[in-house]
């Protein structure tokens, strides 16, 4: 059975010169239980969206959200999400940032803080502790927000172009953490990405948004071996050929959007 739903679901935001702007339409999305499931589609085409209305942030003006078949409005319990823009409180440590979303369910300090250490360790901020945010480069921030995420083992994870400002090595690391963790928890996750490789590498599922108002035109079953590390799949004459197919039905949607089709 699906976990996450979205229904039918059209958003609308008011534009500054008094009109609407559509940015899903009639958007139907469902992640089963223990899924790795991937949204690729053109920039500004409502994938954002998309999870802002999964994690409550955004009300659509119609259709419904699901948790394993109930309608939710508000804010997902079981949900950590690291959104596009997640930015570290800058007046905590490091430490005390990862800390954050399990002092808010009220772990106490020392515990709290040997768990975020060894998050730390894990994604290769250790040393940095008691630094504040800006003494950080970007890809170290976009760790320490991971971390602070997976600090309280979340049933769901979404995650919003995770990798994007990271060096590629860091990135395959970290992608392969997100596998190890995938693996050994069975947590479901959902992700938006604009790097097709890190799509197929990791998903169980492609999903592809259209043009704005975003809606699913396509679904892409990976059918890639399990268990997977990116380096052993992605030269695989069947990665490959994903990531073609996708590709293409990529730049179609992208030709669609500058009215060339
Ligand atoms: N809070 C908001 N207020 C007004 N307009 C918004 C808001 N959030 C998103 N939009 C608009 O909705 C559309 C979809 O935005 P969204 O951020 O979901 O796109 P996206 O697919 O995530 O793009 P990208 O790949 O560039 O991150 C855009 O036209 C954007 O301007
Ligand atoms: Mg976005």
């Amino acid at each position: 059975m699906a976990l996450l739903e979205l229904n039918n679901v059209t958003v609308s935001f008011p534009s500054p010169d008094g009109t609407m702007l559509t940015a899903l339409e009639g958007m139907d999305l469902s992640v089963n239980k223990g899924e790795l499931v991937a949204m690729v589609g053109p920039s500004g085409c409502g994938k954002s969206t998309a999870l802002n209305v999964l994690a409550g942030q955004v009300v659509p003006v119609t259709g419904q959200v699901r948790l394993a078949g109930q309608t939710v409005e508000g804010v997902l319990p079981s949900v950590g999400y690291i959104s596009q823009a997640d930015t570290l409180l800058p007046w905590r440590t490091v430490l005390d940032n990862v800390a954050l979303a399990m002092e808010l369910r009220g772990v106490p300090k020392k515990e709290r803080r040997e768990a975020a250490r060894a998050l730390m360790a894990k994604m290769g901020l250790s040393g940095f502790e008691n630094n504040y945010p800006r003494e950080l480069s970007g890809g170290m921030k976009k760790r320490a927000a991971i971390a602070r995420v997976l600090a309280v083992d979340p049933a769901i994870l979404m995650m919003d172009e995770p990798f994007g400002p990271l060096d590629a090595l860091t990135k395959e690391k970290l992608q392969d953490e997100i596998l190890s963790l995938w693996e050994s928890t069975g947590c479901t996750i959902l992700y938006v990405t604009h790097d097709l490789t890190e799509a197929i590498a990791l998903a169980d599922r492609v999903v592809l948004v259209s043009q704005r108002p975003g809606r699913v035109v396509r679904e892409y079953p990976i059918d890639l071996p399990r268990p997977r590390r990116v380096m052993d799949v992605k030269f695989l004459p069947r990665f490959v050929e994903l990531e073609k197919a996708i590709w293409n039905d990529l730049q179609t949607e992208l030709r669609r959007g500058e009215g060339e089709l």
